[in-house]
């Protein structure tokens, strides 16, 4: 199918790749002139595993090119809106501007029969609003909802193989002549057993938000457990094994820690909690609002761990940050709760240094003021506490004996609970997890 991907962030880039891996013929679209000549060139903008070599392999065929021209649009038969949906500045709803200028700057070149395939995370209500701009301007073209589930640093295989298609059809009907459409292209996804639903416009934006706000209360009802454990003298991570081994609940998404951040979960539950109010419900939401209060505390927890650590006080103390990145195999640092710690940190009066094997050219863009050192040698020489505060594997494989020769004084903090506490005590190290004894 000739489909077009307006807007190439993390959403539209990987997917424009994987569409055209499906054997569609692809052109990606955005106003970003500098992404566009990176990712005709085969170069992801932004670190995702595995996104470099598929770009490389698809472009061999001739089947992906990007542009900054909207024309490119005209004379293809799917046109995905996939540009970012971000917290409105000083307010908690999501900003519609991209959304809605991609919508109306695409008007011009639809054709009968054309679908409009929505993919960005919108406030409900966003999609029948712009399905009326649609048939206003051409009666025979459709507009639909598919949300997009992938997580960053697993985005290629997400989107080649999601857990589940959600189209949202304004009929809410599977006889909608969109959904022969869809059912085309994620032929491949289908065939493979990828199931599918159909559902209403609502429905279907809702699916997303719903998606994520279960997603969000579940890490902050562990980080809840982890206050208690920590007043208690238990064990989170424990407790988080023995509860998820029930199936009802599961253990994925149980990770204790300094809670959540990234472009999308923080700001989704805050646009969901206004657009909540807006419809009049915003009683059902309320609970977010606490979701988001026990996320924050877990960065103001840290901090204080880090002062008791380092015996009572911040002031010149030298500490050294482990990862930058909201989370790990990805160089996104919006909204990272690891930047926001060290932030705080050094705003107390302590020299940070923060080290991450990728995002710290974004790091340093966001926060100019702190110290980078891209060697773990060198970024931890003459520590007095070192704080695990992003996931990467060879943090989690550090070897306590080792890193011991280089700081000042053998103190971590472990943000994330991936260390084994035992092993870095007998190596003589003061260890600090958070809702650990
Ligand atoms: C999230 C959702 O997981 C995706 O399904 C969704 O498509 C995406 O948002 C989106 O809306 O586009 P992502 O933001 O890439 O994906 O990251 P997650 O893997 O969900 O992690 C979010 C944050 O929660 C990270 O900071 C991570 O460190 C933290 N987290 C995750 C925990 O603190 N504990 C856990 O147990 C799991």
């Amino acid at each position: 199918m000739r489909i077009s991907v307006i807007g190439c962030g993390y959403l539209g880039a990987v997917h424009a790749a994987c569409m055209a891996k499906l054997g569609h013929d692809v052109v990606g679209i955005d106003v970003d002139e500098r992404k566009i000549a990176e990712l005709s060139a085969a170069r992801a903008p932004f670190y995702e595993p595995g996104l470099e070599a598929l770009l490389e392999e698809v472009q061999e065929t001739g089947r992906l090119t990007f542009t900054t021209d909207m024309a490119a649009a005209g004379g293809r038969d799917v046109h995905f809106i996939c540009v970012g949906t971000p917290q409105k500045k000083g307010e908690n709803g999501a900003d519609l501007t991209f959304v809605d200028a991609a919508t109306i700057g695409l008007l011009p070149y639809l054709a009968p029969g054309d679908v409009v395939v929505g993919k960005s995370t919108v406030p409900v209500g966003t999609a029948a609003r712009l399905s009326s701009l649609v048939e206003a301007r051409q009666p025979e073209a459709h507009l639909v909802w598919n949300p997009e589930f992938l997580r960053e640093g697993h985005a290629v295989s997400d989107t080649l193989l999601p857990d589940r298609f959600v189209y949202g059809v304004a009929d809410g009907s599977e006889e909608h002549p969109a959904v022969l459409v869809l059912d085309e292209l994620y032929a491949t996804p289908l065939s493979n057993g990828t199931p599918r639903l159909v559902t209403d416009l609502p429905t279907a934006e809702l699916v997303k938000t719903a998606a994520n706000s279960f997603l969000a209360t579940k890490i902050s009802f562990i980080n809840a457990m982890a206050e208690l454990c920590e007043a208690a003298g238990a064990d989170v991570t424990r407790l988080a094994d023995a509860i998820g081994m029930d199936d009802r609940i599961g253990r994925k998404f149980l990770q204790a820690g300094i809670g959540f951040g990234g472009g999308c979960l923080p700001k989704d539950i805050r646009a969901f909690m206004a657009r909540a109010g807006e419809l009049g419900a915003d009683q059902a939401l309320t609970f977010l609002r606490e979701v988001d209060a026990i996320n924050m505390r877990r960065r103001s927890r840290v901090v204080e761990l880090t002062r008791e650590l380092c015996g009572g006080g911040l002031l010149g103390k030298r500490i050294t940050v482990l990862g930058a990145a909201f989370k790990p195999e990805s160089d996104d640092v919006r909204d990272s709760p690891a930047l926001s710690i060290a932030a705080q940190l050094q705003l107390q009066g302590a020299v940070v240094t923060v080290t991450d094997p990728k995002a710290l050219s974004n790091a340093s863009r966001r926060f100019p003021e702190l110290q980078y050192e891209q060697d773990l040698d060198a970024a931890t020489q003459n520590a007095d506490a070192v704080l695990l505060l992003t996931e990467w594997q060879e943090y989690r494989e550090l070897d306590p004996h080792v890193l011991k020769e280089t700081v000042a004084i053998p103190r971590i903090l472990d943000g994330r609970n991936v260390l084994d506490p035992a092993k870095w005590r007998s190596a003589g190290w003061q260890y600090r997890g958070l809702g650990r004894p």
